[in-house]
Order: C-alpha cells, then structure tokens, then sequence
C-alpha cells in the first residue's frame, strides 16, 4: 500500500474526511502526539487500526469528538464529566465513562466504559467537522514504540501500512493526554498524567483523585483489564536508555540528553531537550530527541530526568520516561 501524505488544503481535508467516512484509516495531527484515525462506529474500520500498529486486541482506543454534545450520545456523562470537558476542552484531557451501545466492542476491547476527548488541533477539529463521524484514534506509531510528533515519525513506523497521513506540522504538546477515570465521579482515578495535571484535576473538581492504577483497577471485574497505557514497558527506544539525575563524563558510544542546552560541552554525542529547561518545551522535544537517538547508532542513551519536585508536566514527562527506560 502506498502511503500518501496530505498538505492541509481545503481539497484536501474534504477528501480525507471523505475517506474517514468509508472506513479507511487516516493519521491525523493532535495537540499531543499523531493519531492514527478511523471511524469509532465502523467495526471493521477500527480493526484495520490494530493490524496497522501491530496493536494487540486487549488495548483500546481514545475516542476524539469534536465537544460535549457529540461527547454525550457515545458515553453516559456526569455532572462532574460534564463539568470537567467544559472547563479544560478542547484540549489534552481524555474522559472513561460507561459507554452508550453504539460504541463497538473493539474499540474499547470489550470493556463497558469508553475513554473520549476533544483535541485541540484546528485541523483535526476541521477533519472531525467534515467528516461528521467520532473518530477512534491510538498514537499513530508501530506498538511499543515512541509516539510520533511528526509526520515524518508516522512515515517511519507505518509507511506502506496506511494510505494517509495529514501533516498538521510538529505536535505542540508532546506527550499524550491525560487519562482520568470517571466512572464513579465519587471515585475519579488517574490512568495516565498528562499535560493537565492531577493538581488541576483536583482543585477544579475540588475531590482528591487517585494516582496511578486505583483500586477498582487492580481489582476490575476482569483481571489483566487494567488501562494498557499503564504497561510498565511501552513508548520505548530500541536502545537502552538509562535515566539518570546527573552525569560528569560520557562514555563514548552513549548518547547523553540533557534537559537544558549544557554550556560549552558540545559534542557529537550531547542532546538537549530543551533551551533553558522549560518544561513544556521538554515534553514538546521528548519524542522527537528519544526517535533521533534511537537511530544515531548508540550503545545506550543516559537521559536527565526532570526533578519530579518541579510539578506540573514533570510528572507526565518522568511517567514516559520510565515505562521508555524499562526493561524488555
Ligand atoms: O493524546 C492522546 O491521548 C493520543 C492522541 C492521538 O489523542 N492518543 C493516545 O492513545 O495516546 P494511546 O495509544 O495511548 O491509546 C489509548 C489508551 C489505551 O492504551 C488505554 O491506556 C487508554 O487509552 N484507554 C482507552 N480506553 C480505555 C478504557 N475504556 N478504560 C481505560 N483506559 C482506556
Ligand atoms: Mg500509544
């Protein structure tokens, strides 16, 4: 299959909502990472997203609306979900809830709850205007590996196994969204951080959320059906990659990726996140130095973590950074 990629025409946007509608897959750009896209309510559709990624049947997909409304005839909405999406969509919040029937089975692998948000990326929320379909949507990358910020990322892992990708340039964000449970709103649960922080979460809907797998997770109705997200080796590098606070010397054949542009130690073999150690500009570089490593040829990559004490994206940042550093 020959892979096409779309420049964000007019034209172009028509024929690839047109596409979407038929069923074919489409890796569209979000303000997080690509997605790989295909219509939430076409079963076969949604298959071909797996057989693409090389995903396996038991991870399910994040459904992408345009807002509420449409957020609302595929999920069972509360007052505190309700009043979460109009605060922080459109935007790198996803939503589970109980799931409406005419959500597939494989898009939520057999579960009875479906997660949903609504991206923030003009061209994606223009695609899901014309198209006029929920649209279900993984990272946009072979599984296990990084996610794609680029374009050129979704070429390198599924050319030739999609026919569309629709450059919407380099993802502003970086890392994925954040995944919160709100099945019971009286028991909100963490699944993945993300660029809007459980601190936020939590004064917003003024409730304290649990981290990580909360309990209704570990002890879910089916065993072994906790958020995939949460693998503890995912996202990963085919190099070993070691985070570590600090380094004084490199050894040669490693790749060392610090946070902040080091003064005066370039060489070859010295990757940088970052400027000045902004955060957001971290997360927005992560995937892209991790990739760029990843194909430099090293023995092992020694990468700076962020200090989990400085808040807000460290957190989402050092989650992916440990499930990318774990062993196979
Ligand atoms: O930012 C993002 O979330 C990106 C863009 C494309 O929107 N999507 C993304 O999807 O990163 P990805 O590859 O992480 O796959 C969806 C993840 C699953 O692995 C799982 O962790 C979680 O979403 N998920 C989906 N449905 C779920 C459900 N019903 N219950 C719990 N977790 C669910
Ligand atoms: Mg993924």
């Amino acid at each position: 299959m020959k892979t096409r990629t779309y420049s964000p025409t007019p034209v172009n946007l028509r024929r690839l909502a047109a596409a979407l509608q038929r069923g074919e897959l489409v890796a569209i750009p979000t303000e997080t990472v690509y997605g790989l896209a295909a219509n939430a309510l076409d079963e076969k559709a949604c298959r071909g997203i797996f057989t693409a990624k090389g995903r396996p049947a038991h991870d399910p997909l994040i459904v992408h609306v345009p807002d509420l409304d449409h957020a609302e005839k595929l999920a069972e909405f509360n007052d505190a979900a309700r009043r979460l999406v109009r605060k922080f969509w459109p935007g790198p919040l996803t939503i589970v809830l109980p799931k409406k029937s005419c959500i597939p089975a494989i898009v939520t692998a057999g579960r009875d709850t479906v997660a949903i948000r609504s991206p923030a990326h003009p061209l994606t929320r223009r695609l899901l205007r014309l198209a006029k379909i929920p649209l279900a949507a993984p990272s946009a990358n072979l599984f296990g590996y990084i996610c794609p910020t680029t374009a050129a990322h979704v070429l390198d892992g599924l050319r030739g196994r999609i026919p569309a990708v629709l450059d919407g340039g380099p993802c502003k964000v970086g890392v994925e969204s954040a995944i919160l449970d709100l099945t019971d709103p009286k028991q909100p649960a963490i699944l993945r951080p993300g660029a809007v922080t459980v601190r936020e979460l939590e004064d917003f809907l003024q409730i304290k959320i649990s981290g990580g797998i909360g309990k209704r997770h570990r002890a879910g109705k089916k065993p072994g059906m906790i958020a995939p997200g949460m693998l503890s080796q995912h996202y990963s590098p085919r190099t070993p990659l070691i985070v570590k606070a600090a380094w004084a010397t490199l050894p040669a054949n490693t790749a060392g990726v610090f946070l902040r542009r080091p003064s005066g130690r370039h060489a070859p073999n010295v990757h940088w996140l970052s400027q000045r150690g902004a955060l957001s500009e971290i997360a927005r570089n992560l995937y892209r130095v991790l990739r760029d490593v990843d194909s430099g040829g090293y023995q092992q990559i020694w990468l700076e973590a962020p200090p989990e004490s400085s808040g807000g994206l460290a957190t989402a940042i050092n989650d992916r950074l440990r499930r990318a550093a774990a062993k196979r």
